[in-house]
């Protein structure tokens, strides 16, 4: 096991000829976690799925615990231990909580750990242990994001990557998702945390990336720095405000 998880560099990618990551580099080593923050449309999104696979990189490279994943197969890549939960809503509508949770588990290594990492996904969301047989139609958005996550943990990730898992939640189900993100990461699982939420974020990050224009502009060690929240906001906004004005 390397200490180093994942080495991203000079990665560029986009749709047909529109680019949308201009060179994007960082790190993270095991047990570590990050916040990606910037404002919508900026290639979050494309960020990590073309790190999962899903979308092919037109330059630069991608290490995973030392193995070069550039060119592997979004299955593979899973296979490895790099889990991105997507951004949005992807259940499928007639499929209980519990099948959906049994689909998570697909990789090979997770198959065994089925019953240990079922008894780990009820712990951490208690909530959807009263749930297991109804069928996603029916969840609330808050139990619909718990059961993303939990089918991402399914997955015996050695870095999970989840992506806006606030979108559409009321402050109040954002507050919910904070204990069971931070239980996640105590359970010693990487974890790259995409959100627009900015306050949310620095409740559960120490180390913060800003993506601005496919570009990594701003990387902040809140352990290391002296970095106010003001000043994190002041950094978001301004960035947010260039962007859509
Ligand atoms: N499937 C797609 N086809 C073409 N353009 C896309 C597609 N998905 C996203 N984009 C564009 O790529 C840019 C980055 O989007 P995205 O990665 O979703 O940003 P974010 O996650 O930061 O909101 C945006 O301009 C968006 O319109
Ligand atoms: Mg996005």
């Amino acid at each position: 096991m390397t200490e180093e998880l994942l080495r991203v560099e000079g990665l560029e990618a986009g749709y047909g000829a529109y680019k949308v990551l201009h060179g994007v580099s960082f790190d993270l080593s095991n047990g570590q976690n990050i916040g990606f923050f910037g404002p919508n449309g900026h290639g979050k999104t494309t960020l990590f799925e073309t790190i999962s696979g899903l979308i092919r990189q037109t330059a630069g490279k991608i290490i995973f615990d030392g193995t070069d994943i550039t060119n592997a197969s979004s299955d593979a890549i899973v296979e490895m231990g790099l889990v991105h939960v997507a951004q949005g809503n992807t259940l499928f509508p007639d499929m209980t909580v519990m099948e959906v949770l049994q689909l998570g588990a697909f990789p090979k290594r997770s198959r065994q750990k089925l019953r240990s990492n079922l008894d780990r996904a009820f712990s951490i969301f208690p909530r959807l242990t009263a749930r297991r047989s109804s069928k996603c139609k029916t969840l609330s958005g808050g139990e619909r994001q718990m059961l993303n996550l939990a089918t991402g943990l399914m997955a015996c990730p050695r870095l999970l990557i989840l992506d806006e898992p606030t979108l559409g939640l009321s402050p109040r189900l954002k507050e919910e998702l904070v204990r069971p993100i931070s239980d996640i990461e105590n359970s010693g699982v990487s974890l790259i945390l995409v959100e627009q939420d900015l306050e949310f974020l620095l409740l559960l990050v120490q180390r913060l990336l800003l993506l601005n224009h496919g570009r990594i502009t701003k990387r902040i060690d809140r352990q290391s720095e002296q970095v106010s929240h003001q000043e994190i906001m002041e950094e978001y906004f301004g960035v947010a405000v260039t962007h859509e004005s």
